[in-house]
């Protein structure tokens, strides 16, 4: 399909390539009318046993499948079940989750974020069944997911015609690995991708003010927004990017997107614009269209290979650094409870490794199945992992009397240096596996994951590490 692109214009081009990937990601006329006809069914069967239950209940489509902007083959069918709001969260939960579950047949999971609900799968689809209370407007709801069928009121009409443009953001931020608001990947979700398009009216319009963003970039698209940028946690992480929402301006739709997703689109809107291509629009384990067959199947089988053990030893020895994995068993809470707590103990155990001298130089965290089960680790990347025996302690400066008195007190042998008080005494670790080993349970873990590591854990370096599966994929994202 290669076509001559030597005397196009970037515009061009631009066009040419957004055609190219809008004809591969739109659903075509057979897939709207399947995920269509299986809306309908699943909303007619709620129905109908709600009625039979003597539950007051209405079942409504929601969603990207309700707005057509869904990327083929990857609807999720989102039917929410709304409740008369003066039910309580109790009777909602119980009566809610009965209900779904009374028309799925086949497999399904119950699941709990902030949030009861019901993901089944139908066939080749997957499907969300939340119920959720029916408030008046989007500023007097009992549950986070109240507001979710005023997005599709104020969504649906407006993106009319302006569904690729969607599409192709979609796509563009999957390519990026920035795609979804879920707790691992702290990305765009699918309602901020609509609600960018509608502000800029295309994708191209997007990318164009995308690259001249700055931190904290304010987006009211209804100009009126009363969130104030707060610091929403002790460690006073600011909002990279503020989009009021529409349907409720007390409520940032950005607020999980984290200051890397952002600044990652950034810097991909500024390399498209530049040097548009369409290899923005494939994922890492696509091959290049451009590649020769067989270069081209190599490469994808590299591509899809984990890194070897044997791979990784040999990139840690290039590098010289030491890798300290800390290892358990993952706990059993849905993936947008458990990341945050594997973030939060990963910045406390740096916190830990630097106050006792050893230099960290990266770390990160991830899960993966092994054959154990679930597995959870933390990997730190050392640049200082031995230390000597002797370690010196700074005490008071000379000039403050009291403290000077109670330090010379308790040390015998001492010296000055630059106006302070400073003694050596033996370290306690020599070792970061050591001190692991022995110190994890002082870090701030969250609960789950405590809980976790309460139950056995293990502290592995370098060649220890085991290579289950997802472990080899794991490093080499990390080392790509
Ligand atoms: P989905 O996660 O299924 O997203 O949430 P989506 O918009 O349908 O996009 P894709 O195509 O499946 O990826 C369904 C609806 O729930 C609300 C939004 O209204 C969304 O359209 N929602 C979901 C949020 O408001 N915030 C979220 O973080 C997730
Ligand atoms: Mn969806
Ligand atoms: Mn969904």
């Amino acid at each position: 399909m290669q076509v001559q692109t030597d005397n196009l214009s970037p515009e061009e081009e631009i066009k040419r390539i957004c055609r190219e990937v809008v004809a591969r990601v739109r659903p075509d006329e057979a897939e709207r009318r399947e995920v269509k006809a299986l809306t309908e069914f699943v909303i007619a069967r709620l129905n109908e046993k709600a009625e039979e239950q003597g539950v007051e209940a209405r079942a409504i489509s929601v969603g990207s499948t309700a707005r057509n902007t869904w990327v083929s083959g990857e609807a999720d069918l989102d039917i929410f079940i709304l409740f008369p709001p003066d039910l309580s969260e109790e009777d909602l939960k119980e009566q809610g989750l009965a209900l779904a579950k009374s028309v799925v047949s086949g497999r399904y999971e119950e699941r709990y974020a902030s949030h009861p609900y019901i993901h089944a799968y139908l066939g080749a689809h997957e499907v969300d069944l939340v119920p959720c209370f029916a408030v008046k407007d989007a500023a007097s709801l009992k549950s986070a997911v109240d507001r979710t069928p005023f997005h599709n009121e104020y969504v649906a009409e407006r993106v009319r015609g302006l569904e690729e443009e969607v599409l192709l953001l979609k796509r563009f931020l999957k390519c990026r690995g920035i795609y979804g608001s879920e707790q691992r990947r702290k990305g765009f979700s699918g309602y901020l991708c609509e609600l960018l398009i509608l502000k800029y009216s295309s994708f191209v319009g997007l990318l164009k003010n995308a690259s001249r963003w700055r931190f904290g970039e304010r987006i009211e698209i209804e100009g009126r927004g009363k969130y104030k940028d707060r610091d929403r946690n002790k460690e006073k992480e600011k909002d990279a990017l503020v989009v009021i929402d529409p349907v409720d301006p007390n409520r940032n739709v950005a607020a999980v997107v984290s200051l890397d997703s952002f600044c990652r689109l950034i810097d991909a809107a500024r390399d498209f614009l530049a040097c548009p291509d369409a290899s923005f629009f494939s994922l890492p384990s696509e091959a290049p269209a451009k590649a020769k067959a067989k270069a081209k199947a190599k490469a994808k089988a590299k591509e899809e290979r984990e890194m070897s053990r044997a791979e990784f030893l040999k990139c840690v020895e290039e590098r010289g650094t030491e890798f300290v994995m800390v290892l358990f068993e993952a706990p059993a809470v849905v993936e947008d409870v458990l990341f945050p707590q594997l973030r939060k103990a990963e910045a406390s155990v740096a916190r830990l490794l630097q106050r006792e001298e050893f230099e960290v130089f990266r770390s990160d965290i991830s899960v993966a199945v092994s054959a154990a089960g679930e597995k959870a680790f933390l990997v730190f990347e050392l640049l200082v992992w031995q230390l000597p025996r002797v370690k010196k302690h700074l005490g008071p400066p000379v000039t403050s009397k009291h403290h000077a008195e109670q330090f010379k007190k308790k040390y015998i042998k001492l010296r000055i240096e630059n106006g302070r008080y400073v003694v050596e005494v033996p370290r306690k670790y020599t070792d970061a596996v050591e001190l692991l080993k022995n110190e994890l349970g002082t870090c701030g873990l969250g609960k789950d994951v405590r809980g976790a590591v309460e139950r056995g854990y293990e502290v592995l370096r370098n060649e220890e590490i085991k290579f289950f599966p997802g472990v080899g994929s794991f490093f080499k994202k990390y080392f790509g």
